[in-house]
């Protein structure tokens, strides 16, 4: 009869354990029982880039990457993208839950009446370089936050973790539409109570002289469905900072810094920057097959396409596609979409890209949308950090409530020198040679 383990025999030592089968998983743990003798640590498994490990049981995000299926909370997220604002999205991470009309009300509310940050933040900002780059100034200054809210410390209580959630997403794209004036050398916009999150965000970011701002309600509407579509995707690189930093119990400012700073990688926020460069050297749909036929020969990759999980069409592709669409259609057709198209068609049909799984990620089209709004390439990895704050934020908690969860803490293979001793520098020229490395592990 089938049975819900598995069974390992250790060629060592001719001995059989029987390893209890959950969701698909071993226990690494469970592992440790198999030794070769009293003294041994007991076995481990070894995967860099946690490759093939769950690091965590979770309830916020689904992905089923041969499908092309992404879902938050149960929910396929292109009926979140065409039915649902980034601020529902946001409680939904955060709560499980979608919000009624109250709950609703009063978290906008909450989000809306913390957007505001200390004028002492505007100043720290002014400190920046003329030209720094915006993803560092918005890591920074969220850590900075940490020093003007101490009650943040207190990560066990609930009603301060909540406090703490509502000031940071509230907060994020005042910080980053600082960053943006800054660089521009443009007085900071005080956010404006009246305006929905994504459109005070553009008024921060591009309001002038004028009484009032009054975003383009498409643009407007296509950078909240941005915010959606990069909310969260359960354990990827900056999540997992976020998770690590967290579990030693730091105040969440500080963990969303980490977060923010995995986030500024190129193999992470900054791939639609790549997507962008590639379109502007392809420069026209005639030089597609050339560029194809180099991409093919091994020089260079096909940016915005592929995906470590997804070997099918990335659901959040199909969104933005269309989505790019709607924002020609109000500010003036980005030129580079008729490139990526015309790309996209060669490639799908293209032995070379079919036989491999690749296709459009979310990358491939975001920072044309972007770029038609006005916005420069260093900004879009401080956009990707603004939707994704939500998501940060959901796995923080639910890591904190999540009593088998401790302090973040992997093991190590030493392959290094075993021991030896301190060797004074008047010495050190002597032809000394390091002993050849040889394994040994460490509890
Ligand atoms: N263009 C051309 N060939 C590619 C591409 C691409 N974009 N992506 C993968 N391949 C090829 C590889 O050369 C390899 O071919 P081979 O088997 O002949 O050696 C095969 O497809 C498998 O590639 P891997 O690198 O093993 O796939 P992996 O899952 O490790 O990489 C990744 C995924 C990093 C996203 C990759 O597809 C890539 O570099 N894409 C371009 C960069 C990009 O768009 N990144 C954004 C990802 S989405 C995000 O992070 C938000």
């Amino acid at each position: 009869m089938a049975k819900d383990t598995l069974t390992v025999t250790d060629n060592r030592t001719g001995k059989s354990y029987e390893l209890p089968v959950t969701n698909g998983t071993v226990r690494a743990m469970d592992l440790r029982q198999i030794r070769t003798s009293e003294d041994d640590f007991g076995l481990m498994t070894y995967d860099p880039a946690f490759t093939n490990t769950a690091s965590c049981v979770s309830r916020i995000t689904f992905i089923d990457g041969d499908k092309g299926i992404l879902r938050y909370r149960g929910i396929p997220i292109d009926e979140l993208a065409e039915k649902a604002t980034y601020l529902e999205v946001a409680y939904l991470l955060i709560h499980g839950e979608l919000p009624t009309r109250t709950e609703l009300d009063s978290f906008v509310h909450n989000i809306t009446f913390h957007t505001m940050v200390h004028e002492n933040i505007r100043e720290l900002m002014d400190g920046f370089r003329y030209d720094a780059h915006p993803m560092g100034m918005l890591t920074s200054t969220v850590a900075a936050l940490s020093t003007f809210y101490p009650d943040a410390t207190d990560v066990h209580d609930a009603d301060s973790r909540m406090l703490q959630m509502h000031r940071i997403v509230a907060k994020m794209p005042t910080l980053a539409a600082f960053a943006y004036r800054h660089r521009r050398g443009l007085p900071c916009v005080y956010p404006d109570n009246e305006l929905s999150f994504a459109g005070n965000f553009l008024a921060m970011l591009f309001k002038m002289a004028e009484r009032r701002y009054q975003p383009n309600p498409a643009v407007e509407k296509a950078l909240d469905v941005l915010f959606i579509l990069h909310a969260d995707h359960e354990q990827n690189c900056s999540t997992n900072a976020m998770r690590g930093v967290g579990s030693s119990q730091v105040d969440p400012y500080s963990a969303t810094a980490a977060a923010c700073a995995a986030l500024y990688g190129p193999l992470h926020g900054g791939a639609n920057e790549q997507a962008i460069r590639m379109l502007q050297e392809i420069g026209s749909v005639n030089n597609i097959p050339e560029f194809i036929k180099k991409v093919k020969g091994g020089e260079g990759r096909l940016m915005g396409f592929g995906h470590r999980v997804y070997k099918n069409y990335d659901p959040r592709a199909k969104v933005i596609k269309k989505l790019a669409y709607e924002v020609f259609d109000a500010v003036g057709k980005n030129p580079l979409i008729d490139i990526a198209i015309e790309l996209e068609r060669i490639a799908l049909e293209d032995e070379y890209f079919v036989k491999r799984k690749l296709y459009p990620n979310v990358d491939f089209y975001s920072g044309i949308i972007y770029q038609a709004m006005g916005l420069p390439m260093d900004m879009f990895p401080v956009l990707f950090a603004i939707g994704r704050s939500a998501g940060w934020l959901a796995q923080w908690r639910e890591m904190l409530e999540d009593d088998e969860q401790k302090i973040a803490r992997p093991r190590q293979i030493y392959l290094g020198e075993e021991l030896r001793s301190y060797v004074p520098i008047s010495e050190r020229d002597n032809g000394f040679v390091a002993k050849p490395a040889r394994p040994t592990k460490t509890p």
